[in-house]
């Protein structure tokens, strides 16, 4: 496997980033790169371009990206920034009016490239043109794109039909960075490199499952972004239902791109379309006020954006999957900003026990099974089972995890890593499918054209809260309620 990537990657000789000076580049995709490179995992040959409209030299855009990777927690190693630092370059271009391209195809000088487009995706379909127009989309070029394609169906169509028209899709590289996460990539291990769970893996045994993505971070300098699409759009369009394809789709035939996928579609074609009769009790709409998050105030959305706004920072969603499988489990999604805690878990929650043959105070003490598969901030699995308490006193039981962590002690990736590596070997298996990116805004369309037709707006909730009550009564109608609240 590692030959063939390597012998892949060689190809590849430059990677272009425009967009080089913003937040996904500073946060995540310089550092991923520098990591790789610390650790000898990029082609030799391989220079790394930055773009952007800003007018920098080499020697400044060099120092921008030395402070962003100082600033980093791991510390800066000097003998791998030397190396690493040997590889950039900068251009100034603003793309969508072709400015500045011809440099960059200069330093190009016709090697097969990488094309990182880690733009606003209203520029994307203009990117691809310019590029296609000054000649550089050739060969085996690749174009990445960053979520969200889109804001609804119909953009996200039409950008995918810009691109295709000058990529096509096998050199089109869609980023969902949760598949680059390590446990999202065990998911399929656990439910395929074991007989264990498939068994169960089913609306016979289990109730319902919770995906959750709680972060306690705010929205930020990134309202212009967050303010036109919300949580909805940002969070569950993609994140969260990659993770709920991965965890409903059938076993595919073998690990491949396209076997994969085929599965992950036949999930998102199976999900019940939103209707308006059940909106109100099947989502809810969330903003955050002021508050207190880890001691410390926060300031409210509002105040962030400077004026009053009605975008969601806070989903939760029941969707419903209708087929043989999954008929009569709800998924029950959540997602916000400025809550209590940073928390990423998805939980299936198996069926409670048909019959207890243990009577008296037993009876209190059982807990229907669950599996835990924790993925932020740790990567954990756990399987709740019940045992005996031990001891003379009649028959007790207790709940007790059998946990499995995946933390090896070492340092944990960035997801863009793995992701930023597989584009380099030309490896589409964690990247999302035209298909699947159109079926999933397909869904998501039904859901805010509910809310807008019912005029469902976004209900307070305090910073360091769990979100609107309604989040709660969500699940408690059904007399369930979300883990660990
Ligand atoms: P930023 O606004 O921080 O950065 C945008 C970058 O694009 C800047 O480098 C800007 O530099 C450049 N730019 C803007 N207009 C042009 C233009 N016409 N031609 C060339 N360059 C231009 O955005 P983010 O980094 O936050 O986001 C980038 C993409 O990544 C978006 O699609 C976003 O949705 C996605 N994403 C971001 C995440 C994050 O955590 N930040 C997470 C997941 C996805 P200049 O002004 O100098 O041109
Ligand atoms: C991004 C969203 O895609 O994912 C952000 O745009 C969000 O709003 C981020 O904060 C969460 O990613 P992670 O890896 O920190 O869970």
């Amino acid at each position: 496997m590692r030959s063939r990537h390597m012998a892949d990657q060689r190809t590849i000789e430059r990677l272009v980033i425009f967009g080089a000076t913003g937040d996904l580049a500073a946060r995540m995709l310089l550092p991923s790169l520098y990591f790789l490179d610390a650790e000898r995992l990029l082609p030799d040959a391989l220079k790394i371009v930055g773009s952007a409209r800003s007018k920098l030299d080499r020697d400044a855009f060099v120092t921008h990206v030395h402070g962003v990777l100082e600033r980093r927690p791991e510390g800066l190693d000097e003998a791998a920034w030397a190396r690493f630092s040997q590889r950039l370059d900068y251009y100034a271009a603003d793309v969508t009016k072709g400015e500045g391209v011809e440099a960059i195809a200069q330093c190009i000088e016709g090697a097969s490239t990488v094309f990182f487009l880690a733009l606003s995706p209203s520029l994307y379909g203009a990117v691809a043109k310019a590029l296609g127009d000054s000649g550089l989309a050739c060969g085996d070029c690749r174009i990445v794109l960053e979520k969200p394609i889109g804001h609804d169906l119909e953009s996200s169509r039409a950008i995918n039909a810009e691109v295709a028209a000058v990529f096509e899709e096998k050199r089109v590289f869609r980023i969902d960075h949760y598949l680059g996460k390590e446990t999202v990539q065990n998911l399929l291990a656990l439910r395929f490199a074991n007989t264990l769970f498939e068994p169960l893996w089913n609306n016979l045994a289990i109730d319902h499952v919770q995906i959750t993505v709680a972060e306690t971070e705010g929205v930020g300098e990134r309202w212009p972004y967050y303010d036109e699409y919300g949580a909805l759009r940002d969070m569950v369009q993609n994140h969260m239902l990659q993770l709920l394809c991965l965890v409903a789709m059938e076993p595919p035939p073998d690990a491949g791109a396209d076997s994969v996928r085929d599965e992950k579609v036949k999930v998102l074609k199976s999900l019940r379309p939103f209707t308006r009769a059940e909106a109100q009790g099947a989502s809810v709409r969330g903003q955050y006020r002021a508050g207190v998050v880890d001691g410390r105030h926060a300031a409210s959305y509002a105040e962030e954006r400077g004026g009053e706004s009605g975008t969601e920072t806070f989903v939760a969603l029941r969707a419903d999957i209708e087929n043989w499988r999954w008929a009569g489990v709800p998924f029950y999604l959540r997602s916000g900003k400025r809550l209590p805690e940073r928390r990423t878990q998805i939980v299936i929650q198996f069926k409670p026990l048909p019959h207890l043959i243990f009577g008296g105070a037993a009876e209190e003490d059982v807990t229907a099974n669950r599996l835990v598969i924790d993925l932020q901030p740790d990567e954990d699995i756990s399987l709740l089972l019940m045992n005996r308490r031990p001891g003379l006193a009649g028959t007790r039981l207790q709940a007790l995890p059998l946990s499995l962590s995946l933390d090896n002690g070492g340092r944990r990736r960035i997801a863009y890593e793995r992701l930023l590596l597989d584009v380099l070997a030309d490896n589409p298996q964690l990247f999302v499918r035209r298909d699947e990116v159109e079926l999933a805004w397909a869904w998501i369309d039904g859901v805010a054209d509910t809310w807008r037709d019912l005029g469902i707006a976004p209900k307070p909730y305090a910073a360091g809260s769990w979100g609107p009550a309604g989040a709660f009564a969500l699940l408690e109608r059904s007399g369930r309620t979300w883990l660990d609240e």
